[in-house]
């Protein structure tokens, strides 16, 4: 895809830089969800294997160019250790004489964890200097963090124009699936957008309108298409200054001979509160004081049939409010359609963004999609037809 891999590489003796996502969910100083870890492994591996020393490079969370000791990296160091079944060393910063020492102490196939590269300013304004920094304490660059492409960073960006810069395996998986979902994929192609809010995925459905032949919407957004097409949706979550834009956005779709699937029938309830009372209704029949939490059975059934229908899938989004029973009806079962299909070779199925990963965790099915993103707001971004500054860099 334009891009140097590992396996053009030559790696004995040489000192990799790789850019990781290590931003984890973490409770009281503890990994809770070592997904991103596991990720990074066969880079790590590969690189060891070859003879490289690998020295990882990461940020977590947001300290705005500050140390601040919560959020420091040194706890990733056990977990990864058990992950990749080697010691990790650590170096209580990224650049200057603590990182050089450190690195100086390597033997190739050992793996070194800098400090949180946040922890400098130089790094979220993508500075040249800081970029030198980090650059003098490596011969090679790898990025391997897609879910951190969307950021145009010294560590994302401006790393790779100073050394030989490669795609790390990571990195070429996901971009190697999203190309198969949205830039030459199998026709049809059929897309799932739900969430919330229409405000945040604008971009995402316009341009997605233009990408596929089939575009279902779920979610509470779905509900700001209904009152747009002039139906009642009680006291259910709706963007009532988005009319407009739900309307274009239903022009643009027919415009570029999409199919748009909005809701035939909707589950309501008066509160959201696990085991409510909920009742299935047709759109546009409901009382004041209901609310819309879910996909009703036969808009599940038409989108599962739409599934069958199609060769590729891309998903971003659940279909109601997943997280309280019985409002995860829908998205469950939707999710249980795409996952057979995808199983049995008949539908390439891929999704991502944190809520829809949650939703696909807890119906037990994100082992058969084709491929589960890790990336929140880089996959998005990419669905949107965004260039990604980490994935631009390493093009060149
Ligand atoms: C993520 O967790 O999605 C990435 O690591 C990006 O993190 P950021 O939104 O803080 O840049």
């Amino acid at each position: 895809m334009g891009f140097k891999t590992l396996d053009d590489a030559d790696l004995q003796g040489k000192r990799a830089l790789v850019r990781v996502d290590f931003n984890v969910p973490m409770e009281d100083g503890k990994v809770t969800d070592d997904t991103r870890l596991r990720a990074a492994k066969p880079t790590i591996d590969k690189l060891r294997a070859g003879g490289a020393k690998v020295i990882l490079l990461a940020h977590f969370d947001r300290p705005k160019g500050k140390v601040v000791p919560s959020m420091s990296l040194k706890p990733i160091v056990e977990p990864l250790s058990k992950v990749l079944g080697v010691p990790v060393a650590f170096a209580p910063d990224c650049i200057g004489p603590k990182a050089r020492e450190a690195v100086n102490a390597m033997q190739p196939g050992d793996v070194l964890l800098l400090e949180n590269v946040r922890f400098h300013e130089g790094e979220e304004k993508n500075d040249r200097k800081f970029a030198d920094a980090l650059a003098a304490n490596g011969d090679l660059y790898v990025n391997d963090a897609f879910s951190a492409a969307h950021r145009a960073h010294a560590s994302t960006e401006a790393l790779a124009h100073r050394l030989p810069a490669y795609a790390g395996e990571q990195m070429r998986l996901e971009l190697d699936a999203l190309d198969r979902a949205l830039g030459n994929p199998e026709r049809p192609v059929l897309g799932v957008v739900g969430g919330s809010k229409v405000s945040t995925k604008l971009d995402l459905l316009k341009h997605l309108v233009t990408k596929l032949d089939k575009l279902a919407i779920g979610g509470g957004m779905a509900n700001t298409f209904l009152y747009a097409q002039g139906h009642d949706v009680g006291a259910s979550y709706c963007e009532k200054d988005l009319a407009d834009t739900a309307r274009e956005i239903i022009r643009l779709a027919g415009q570029n001979n999409c199919k748009l699937f909005l809701p035939l029938d909707i589950v309501v309830a008066e509160k959201l509160a696990p085991g409510a009372p909920a009742r299935v209704r047709d759109v546009g029949s409901i009382d004041d004081e209901e609310r819309i939490l879910d996909a009703g059975p036969e808009t599940v059934e038409r989108l599962c049939r739409a599934m069958g229908n199609s060769k590729t899938l891309i998903w971003n989004g659940p279909l109601g409010v997943f997280e309280i029973p019985p409002f995860d009806k829908g998205t469950m079962e939707a999710a249980r359609c795409a996952a057979k299909l995808a199983k049995e070779g008949k539908l390439v199925a891929v999704a991502g963004g944190g809520d829809t990963v949650a939703a696909l965790n807890a119906a037990g099915v994100t082992g058969d999609f084709t491929f589960v993103s890790t990336a929140g707001g880089a996959f998005l971004e990419w669905m949107e037809g965004k260039t990604l500054p980490g994935v631009a860099a390493l093009s060149q």
